[in-house]
């Protein structure tokens, strides 16, 4: 347990450099285990989560050193001595991936193309959280998946599956899957499945979601085409690494400094190098179009020098520096079809929306249901202490959160249901709030970004 106080501060003033982004992250560990050839990747998060991934593929046999830490920014140069498609090995016990959902499902893709199996543990939150999204087409593909599951109450025919999960991988056939939740994890699942399929393995995703897996693919040189929302990847061929890559800043984590500079008057700060992948950047247009003051420049990115005779950086990412400053907010309808663009951000929007004039609805956000916690009753349960006026509406199976703005918040003791993005979410709606905030646990921040507080105070008065 760590409590944690905030008063409300003047201002917020300065520039910030954040650490790599955690969906890259992943990825970038992931695919340069299975490629050919030595990854160098700079500006990997320390986090919680992205260390799982390292410590999942080191137990399939992947060497990886952290060679620097950099303490300044809570990052690592990792590197990564890569197997190719079929150089993993069974691992001599189960592989537990904490909390991580995205090490779970993207993993789970690798493995069923193996010719060994596996038992993969998970946390006590993860393992509330549904897998069958994954597992599904992964058998279709020809994997043998056993997993813990549960009949839900409304829906006895399919029963929902969790972890723990054992995975026995096959000789894959592909597929063409209609993915029927907007989920960029099941997405990449599948994807990296493909990697082992013969022939074309063809995702159709019902609104696009988050490209990084798509990207990274292609910087590694594997016959992947996208065209919508429709991406084929071809298996069989072995990935090439490109050398060096470089994590941009993550723009999730990004987003609690831009809403804290909005809300809190007087403020202008500047963030550089975030990724700024048009997939990622929902957060950004929703809070433009409600007049906040952002801009965005793609030309500043400096390559960071970490070695004089190294080859050049691949980023396969679009990067630039984000400047925020005070602003008015007004109201807005957040459409489903932006939600995937915006999913980790809902509780920050959440949190910005409370400062706005009018109403604003999140529309569809059922999703928010199976994140590290129930993020629709997290959000809602705080920010009523908060005196905020926020409520949920169901319409048939759709659920959308409605909050009319307030003069300004009001400071309380609230929880964070041991989710990262609750935790952080408060904390900035205590930095503006009247009086003070008193969160019951913030340690679980550390899952995606344990620097957040330290570089928060740095830029605050
Ligand atoms: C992620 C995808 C999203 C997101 C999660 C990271 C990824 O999850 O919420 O934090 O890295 O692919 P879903 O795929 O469940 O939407």
């Amino acid at each position: 347990m760590r409590f944690f106080s905030i008063k409300p501060i003047s201002y917020l003033n300065g520039e910030v450099e954040l650490p790599g982004d955690k969906s890259i992250a992943h990825r970038a560990i992931i695919i340069s285990a299975i490629s050919q050839g030595p990854s160098l990747i700079i500006n990997f998060p320390a986090n919680k989560d992205c260390l799982h991934t390292i410590k999942a593929f080191k137990k399939l046999g992947v060497r990886i050193n952290l060679l620097k830490a950099d303490n300044c920014h809570s990052t690592y140069t990792v590197k990564v001595f890569g197997k190719g498609l079929c150089g993993l090995k069974k691992p001599n016990s189960n592989i537990y991936v904490g909390d991580s959902g995205t090490t779970l499902r993207l993993i789970l893709g690798v493995l069923a193309g193996q010719d060994f199996e596996v038992v993969l543990t998970a946390g006590s939150s993860l393992s509330q959280r549904p897998m069958l999204r994954v597992t599904l087409p992964l058998r279709l593909m020809g994997a043998q998946i056993k997993a813990r599951s549960k009949v839900q109450k409304s829906d006895t025919l399919t029963p929902e599956e969790y972890p723990p999960i054992i995975i026995k991988g096959a000789r894959l056939k592909p597929i063409t899957y209609k993915i029927p939740v907007a989920s960029a994890q099941v997405k990449s699942a599948i994807l990296l499945a493909g990697l082992y399929a013969k022939g074309k393995t063809t995702v159709i995703e019902p609104i696009r979601t988050r490209d990084h897996t798509e990207r990274m693919l292609k910087l590694f040189k594997a016959d992947i085409k996208v065209k919508k929302n429709i991406i084929v990847i071809r298996g069989k061929k072995q990935l090439i690494s490109p050398e060096v890559l470089y994590i941009p800043g993550d723009i999730s984590s990004a987003s609690f400094f831009i809403v804290s500079a909005i809300i809190v008057p007087n403020s202008q700060i500047l963030i550089r190098n975030v990724g700024l992948n048009p997939s990622r950047l929902g957060i950004i247009r929703v809070l433009r179009r409600m007049g906040g003051k952002i801009e965005l420049s793609g030309s500043n990115f400096q390559v960071p020098v970490y070695n004089s005779d190294a080859p050049s950086l691949e980023v396969g990412e679009p990067i630039g520096d984000i400047l925020v400053k005070s602003s008015t907010l007004r109201g807005t309808i957040v459409k489903d079809r932006e939600i995937p663009s915006l999913i980790d951000e809902l509780p920050i929007l959440m949190v910005a929306a409370c400062y706005a004039s009018g109403k604003t609805v999140f529309e569809g956000v059922g999703e928010l249901r199976v994140k590290e916690t129930d993020r629709i009753r997290s959000m809602l349960e705080n920010l009523k202490k908060m005196g905020a006026d926020i409520r949920l509406i169901r319409k048939r199976e759709k659920e959308s959160i409605v909050i009319r703005g307030v003069k300004r918040l009001k400071g309380a003791s609230v929880k964070s249901f041991a989710d990262h993005r609750t935790a952080m979410s408060l904390v900035v709606a205590g930095l503006n709030a009247e009086g003070k905030t008193r969160i019951d646990d913030i340690s679980c921040i550390s899952k995606s970004f344990p620097d957040f507080i330290r570089i928060l105070k740095k830029i605050i008065s």
